[in-house]
């Protein structure tokens, strides 16, 4: 991250140390999320790309009439874009060295660069879409799967959950997976996450949705990038609720129950049905191996089976995406009661989809740069 020092000493500490990063791309709208190294008043300011610095707007987040201060953590959303239109935007903070009831003190403050991005295209067509999962918390296979599947082509990124092993300090998600993302290309284009179960695990588990903020506060939901819609599953922990490994912390029963009827809602939506394209991203893969069946273990991952393939067998998908199971495996629609083919991708691997024409190329490589998969599959057969 480099920042400008605005009337401020050079050798400042004062900075901007994670992000920014975008979440909820819309067609009117965008998330920005950043961090600063001291407690701090921030904003982003947002132009139409190539205008001068002088048409900036100031964009705060604000609640009750306050706006955010004294936080390290920002969340800046910015509303009212035009669909399908590039903006530069750039963060401005001010250190806050004493904050009392009656005199506010600020210290250093910084200027990012300027970023640019674009808000959804309603009449896109297709897209290139970058998805891995199961990373564990080593950001060097991210970079490298990136590197290998061409992401600076790539018009979307999803990371299909464990890119984690747990979270049990503020910066695991930075460290993990984020700030490689910041560093390629998460200023200007967002990821979205699909919580794995390790990301359930930790002391700050409960925290994991506020890196990744959702006007609606849900970790699961539906991603519409033109005419690909992309729905994305929370499918929880993979064992019973009473395992001693959750010490009688988990609620996924319920959890499940509550989102099979938000994807039977999803599944019915106008949006839904006039996509070209739809994938579904889903940490546990929606079959299970009899390997995994014999071990009768993962009351879980059966749990989610039996909530979502029923509704997904009926929503004419052309493709699951999911992880979890560490293993490269495709199966092939209608191999285990599914009516669509369904990928696990495996911890060491990648997949790649081009969208165009009606026509899904599914390109799996591994680190070694070795192609596991390259097929092509028809949308909407
Ligand atoms: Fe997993």
């Amino acid at each position: 991250m480099t920042c400008s020092l605005l009337g401020a000493s050079a050798q400042s500490a004062f900075q901007v140390n994670h992000g920014p990063y975008l979440q909820e791309v819309t067609q009117d709208g965008a998330t920005v999320v950043f961090t600063t190294s001291q407690k701090a008043f921030s904003w982003v300011e947002l132009k139409p790309h190539d205008a001068p610095e002088a048409e900036a707007v100031r964009h705060y987040n604000s609640k009750d009439g306050l706006k955010e201060a004294w936080n390290t953590f920002s969340s800046v959303r910015v509303e009212q874009l035009k669909p399908g239109t590039r903006y530069d935007y750039r963060i401005i903070s001010k250190e806050m060295r004493s904050f009392q009831p009656y005199k506010v003190v600020y210290g250093d403050s910084i200027a990012t660069e300027w970023h640019t991005f674009s808000t959804i295209e309603p009449r896109k067509q297709g897209g290139s879409i970058f998805i891995t999962s199961d990373m564990h918390s080593n950001p060097r296979k991210l970079e490298k799967l990136l590197s290998l599947a061409d992401y600076k082509t790539c018009d979307a990124f999803f990371y299909v959950g464990d890119m984690m092993n747990y979270i049990d300090n503020p910066e695991a998600p930075f460290t993990s997976f984020i700030d490689t993302s910041v560093k390629l290309f998460a200023s200007s284009i967002p990821f979205e996450v699909v919580r794995g179960n390790h990301e359930t695990r930790g002391n700050l588990a409960r925290t994991y949705s506020s890196y990744f903020p959702k006007r609606d506060g849900k970790i699961y939901g539906s991603y519409l990038l033109g005419d690909v819609m992309i729905v994305m599953l929370d499918s929880g922990e993979d064992k019973a609720e009473n395992h001693w490994v959750y010490a009688g912390l988990t609620d996924y029963d319920a959890y499940r129950t509550e989102q099979a009827e938000w994807l039977k809602s999803v599944v019915g939506s106008k949006e839904y049905k006039k996509a070209k394209y739809r994938i579904i991203l889903s940490h546990f893969p929606m079959v299970m191996g009899q390997e995994w069946k014999d071990e009768k273990a993962w009351y879980g991952w059966e749990d989610a089976i039996r909530k979502f393939l029923p509704i997904l067998n009926k929503a004419n998908v052309d493709l699951l995406i999911s992880g979890h199971t560490h293993r490269y495996h495709y199966h092939e629609c209608g191999a285990d009661g599914n009516a669509f083919p369904v990928l696990e991708q495996g911890a060491v691997c990648a997949a790649r989809l081009d969208l165009q024409d009606g026509n899904i190329r599914l390109k799996v490589i591994d680190t070694e740069g070795k192609v596991l998969k390259d097929i092509v599959i028809r949308a909407g057969k």
